[in-house]
């Protein structure tokens, strides 16, 4: 199949240049493990485990088998009022992964339904223990949690931002930016290590400003990965944890990307040793082969929410989607995480995370125009500086370089990164690694 075997004029592609994209369209027909076959018949590898979705590889044998028995048994049934089997399974799968007494799942279908629906939760909480008054959430720069409005606002890409203005919560202020450039530029499968507190401000500046009592939760990513991966120093989400626990702030973890297997953990929550409040989930809870997103909260929060004086016919929390906990959805989910398990992809995604580690640190450092490389757990960054003038320019042609060579790597503003699926071997990494590094140079 070509790709001028279809019109390309009616799909609006997200967060695409689609000017650039009908000039250089990149359309994958199949895919197999770690590689895709592109409309023009070549096999590009898979470096970014397709959007972090992918931590089992493409076309894995028992999650497509597992869809299609759920379509022939139960292929949908109403969330409200009623549930399917498959949703309580994987519930108390995912339960039973979670740290803590993160025992509640509540379904979503993605990334940002879950940004929302745990900030909805945090309101309603609040609320319900006597304390609506909190309704001042914080998050930090940079830090992505989806596109729906609750999450934009709370997010920090400013690009992500500008166009929505007025549209944005009003009780939002943001945390400073968990990069140091100077004296952390370089961070080789460890913490960073800050000589300064990075959440002074948090306690000094932002919750006198608001009044801590009057802030409903902090919500951050473990690690900032849509914008580059960008890791918190040593003893920050510790901390954080602390100053929430003072104060009465709910803690929400977004591990859309950390949860699942990236950090060699079952979330970043085991691999930071901090159980937050709610620990927002996607992607790789089905291989990312069907949508299903969630946000598992601590038992106190469902117990005050069910602590109501409304008679027992009464609604406790006026959320849901028409697909929450979806039969097939939840299917793949269960048999995704039963795959992770027997195959001890986890693990193997910690020890392959050196592997990568090493290969970036090794062969990209000291290229031209290099100006940083973080890597920990099994993704990692290479940050480059920006051609005057064309912010975003040059890792973007580097992107195009890597694909047309056969190398699928993220641009995200002048970073590139490679995260790639959990059964990546040592060859697959030194490709992209080796790939990555020539289009380094042939764009200098
Ligand atoms: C941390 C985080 N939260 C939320 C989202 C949004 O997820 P979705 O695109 O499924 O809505 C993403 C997507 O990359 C993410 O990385």
């Amino acid at each position: 199949m070509a790709y001028n075997d279809f019109s390309m004029d009616n799909h609006w592609l997200p967060f695409t240049p689609n000017r650039h994209f009908r000039k250089d369209p990149r359309i994958f027909v199949g895919a197999q493990g770690m590689h895709f076959t592109t409309h023009d018949g070549r096999q590009v590898i898979d470096g970014v485990s397709s959007l972090w979705c992918v931590g089992a590889g493409h076309a894995r044998a028992p999650i497509n088998e597992a869809i299609k028995k759920q379509l022939d048994t139960l292929d949908y049934a109403t969330a409200f009022q009623a549930s399917n089997d498959k949703a309580f399974q994987a519930a108390e799968m995912i339960a039973a992964m979670a740290p803590g007494d993160l025992n509640k799942v509540l379904f979503c279908n993605s990334g940002s339904e879950a940004a929302d629906t745990s900030l909805k939760v945090a309101l309603a909480y609040h609320r319900a223990r006597g304390e609506g008054h909190r309704n001042v959430f914080i998050g930090r720069e940079r830090g992505y949690h989806g596109v729906g409005f609750g999450g934009m606002s709370v997010g920090g890409i400013p690009a992500n931002r500008k166009v929505y203005g007025g549209a944005l919560l009003p009780r939002v202020d943001h945390m400073r930016f968990i990069h140091d450039p100077v004296d952390n530029a370089y961070i080789h499968n460890q913490e960073p290590v800050w000589k300064e507190d990075p959440l002074v401000e948090l306690e000094t500046r932002i919750l006198p400003l608001h009044d801590p009592s009057n802030v409903a939760a902090i919500i951050v990513e473990p690690v900032a990965g849509s914008a580059g991966w960008y890791l918190p120093p040593k003893g920050y989400l510790q901390r954080l944890r602390e100053i929430c626990d003072k104060h009465g702030i709910l803690l929400i973890f977004d591990e859309v990307i950390t949860g699942f297997g990236r950090m060699g953990t079952n979330f970043g929550a085991d691999f930071y040793g901090v159980v937050p409040d709610m620990l927002n989930f996607a992607k790789c809870v089905t291989n990312g082969v069907i949508p299903l997103g969630g946000v598992i909260c601590r038992d106190k929060l469902y117990d005050t929410m069910m602590k109501t004086d409304a008679p027992e016919h009464v609604v406790e929390f006026f959320h849901g989607y028409t697909y929450s906990g979806h039969p097939v959805a939840c299917a793949a989910a269960i048999a995704t995480l039963n795959l992770f398990k027997e195959e001890n992809l986890f693990v193997r995604a910690g020890e392959m995370g050196k592997v990568l580690g090493d290969a970036f640190h090794s062969t990209l450092k000291g290229l031209p125009n290099v100006i940083g490389i973080r890597s920990l757990g099994l993704a990692a960054a290479v940050e480059l500086a920006p051609i005057a003038g064309a912010p975003g320019k040059r890792a973007y042609d580097i992107f195009l370089d890597c694909y047309h060579t056969g190398s699928l790597v993220r641009p995200a503003g002048d970073v590139l990164v490679i995260a790639p699926p959990y059964i990546v071997e040592k060859s697959h990494i030194d490709t992209l690694v080796n790939t990555l590094a020539d289009a380094i140079r042939a764009k200098a």
